[in-house]
């Protein structure tokens, strides 16, 4: 809740779960997005750049994010508290093709293991089949990430292919899955 003088300005609730809600990302979210995206303990499961990340970058990125209409990013929010745990998103969508790329990251590891990660990527994948009309949504995992294998295998994800040994990831070279679930196998 963002309180404004003696207004309470809630915050918009986007697509609404059981749990959970996805919201837009606002600039006020910048800090929390550094924080995650500089926490090795997060940034070990990511595809994303290896190098650091500042606050001046990724409050270019965030400037810039709806002017895209090829990547559409969600904060995750929880209901009870309206607290943002984490971001999830659908990338390089083409909207020829009707694909896109889906990612996620609960930034707070506390609320890792606890189905709310899962619950967030089900409703961004309703929303990607429902409203946005896509008919693929695939996904890239490092091999070695098992929860992450497992929420998206509950929620109709299958493997596609391996690409071995494609990432350095501490110390190690290991293998990439490639994942995807068609508008036809969801609900
Ligand atoms: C991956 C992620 C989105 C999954 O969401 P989540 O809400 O934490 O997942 P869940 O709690 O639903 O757990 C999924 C499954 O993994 C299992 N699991 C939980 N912790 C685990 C662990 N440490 N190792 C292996 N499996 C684990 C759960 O038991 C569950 O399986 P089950 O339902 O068969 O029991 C979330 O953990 C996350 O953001 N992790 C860090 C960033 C990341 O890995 N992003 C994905 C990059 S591709």
């Amino acid at each position: 809740m963002v309180f404004k003088g003696a207004e309470t300005v809630r915050p918009v609730r986007f697509w609404e779960g059981k749990r959970v809600y996805l919201r837009p990302l606002e600039l006020e979210d910048l800090e929390r997005l550094v924080r995650w995206f500089t926490n090795p303990e997060v940034t070990q499961y990511l595809l994303g750049p290896r190098w650091p990340l500042n606050r001046l970058r990724e409050e270019e990125w965030l400037r810039n994010l709806y002017r895209s209409n090829r990547d559409l990013v969600f904060a995750i929010c929880l209901r009870e508290n309206d607290r943002h745990i984490g971001n999830c998103g659908l990338h390089r969508i083409s909207w020829i093709d009707r694909f896109a790329e889906l990612g996620i990251a609960i930034g707070e590891p506390e609320y890792w293991g606890k189905g709310y990660g899962t619950e967030a990527a089900g409703l961004l994948l309703d929303y990607a089949f429902r409203v946005l009309n896509l008919n693929r949504v695939e996904l890239h995992v490092f091999a070695t990430n098992e929860r992450a294998i497992r929420s998206y295998r509950k929620l109709g994800f299958q493997e596609e292919g391996r690409l071995r040994k494609r990432r350095y990831v501490r110390g190690t070279y290991v293998d990439e899955i490639v994942m995807s679930v068609l508008r036809e196998e969801w609900g």
